[in-house]
């Protein structure tokens, strides 16, 4: 119960990573918000978690839905101690074939929606002298790929904005840090797999194989093996740790 008493914000949480993180936070006692695009799926994420969890309605693109998010959350359980922003987009393409609608969308969603996402969180937080912010990187932020020139620059834009919101935080008691995956399975990598097949013409499933064959540890990873650093960041043994971005991803991004 390490996260006992403590209110939790987590975006795009109605599936995948973000809903294992919801399930382990609502595990170690915390009282969890699902915020999400997909209501519905939303929904369903939190009444499978229990009491402890409940849905918002929220797209990290609009300004109106984020203060509206925020502003149920808090109302619902009075406080924010943690926000985990989580929500993200990927897509592929060589560089000739880029389309301006994706970039947009993918900045839209992984750049803007953290910044601003934490900047709702920061409001809140900064009066209470507490407060703590764990933006999803990714080890595509740490290096270009061929065909993922956005998604890896908007995860680069991710570390930066934890750099520069940990440094601007801190003096505040709010800490700011980063997790970086490798590869993790589950619906999203379904959909990555499909536009490696497309682009590097691989039959469907060929991709995730090489690449789970290719970590160091020996296979994909899976949302479970992130949820001790997403609740070790926002325990007090962390609150020394600011603006750092840590990679959890059974070697991957060494080797
Ligand atoms: N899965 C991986 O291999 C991997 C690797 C590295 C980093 N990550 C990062 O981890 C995080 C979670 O990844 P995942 O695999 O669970 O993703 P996912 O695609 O399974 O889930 C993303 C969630 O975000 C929601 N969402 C999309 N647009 C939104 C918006 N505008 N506003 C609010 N919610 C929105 C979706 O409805 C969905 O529930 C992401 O930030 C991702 O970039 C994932």
């Amino acid at each position: 119960m390490r996260l006992s008493g403590k209110t939790a914000l987590i975006t795009g949480a109605a599936r995948g990573i973000g809903l294992t993180f919801a399930r382990a936070y609502a595990a170690e006692g915390a009282q969890v918000t699902i915020a999400d695009i997909n209501l519905d799926a939303a929904r369903k994420a939190a009444e499978s978690i229990g009491p402890q969890a409940h849905a918002v309605e929220m797209d990290v693109t609009r300004q109106d839905s984020i203060d509206a998010g925020f502003a149920e959350a808090i109302a619902r359980v009075g406080h924010l101690d943690i926000l985990i922003n989580n929500a993200a987009l990927f897509s592929a393409a060589p560089i000739a074939e880029i389309a301006r609608t994706d970039y947009d969308r993918l900045f839209a969603v992984n750049v803007a929606g953290t910044l601003f996402s934490m900047q709702a969180a920061a409001r809140h937080m900064i009066p209470r002298g507490q407060g703590c912010i764990i933006n999803m990187a990714s080890q595509a932020g740490r290096r270009g790929e061929s065909l993922v020139a956005v998604y890896c620059a908007t995860k680069a834009a991710v570390i930066s904005l934890t750099q520069s919101a940990g440094l601007n935080l801190i003096r505040h008691g709010i800490n700011v840090n980063a997790i970086a995956p490798g590869v993790v399975e589950g619906e999203h990598w379904d959909g990555v797999d499909a536009l490696f097949a497309r682009y590097e013409g691989k039959p469907l499933g060929q991709k995730k194989q090489e690449v789970g064959a290719a970590v160091p540890f020996g296979r994909m990873g899976r949302a479970e093996d992130l949820t001790g650093m997403a609740v070790f960041l926002a325990t007090p043994e962390a609150k020394y740790i600011v603006a750092q971005c840590f990679g959890v991803d059974g070697g991957n991004w060494m080797a």
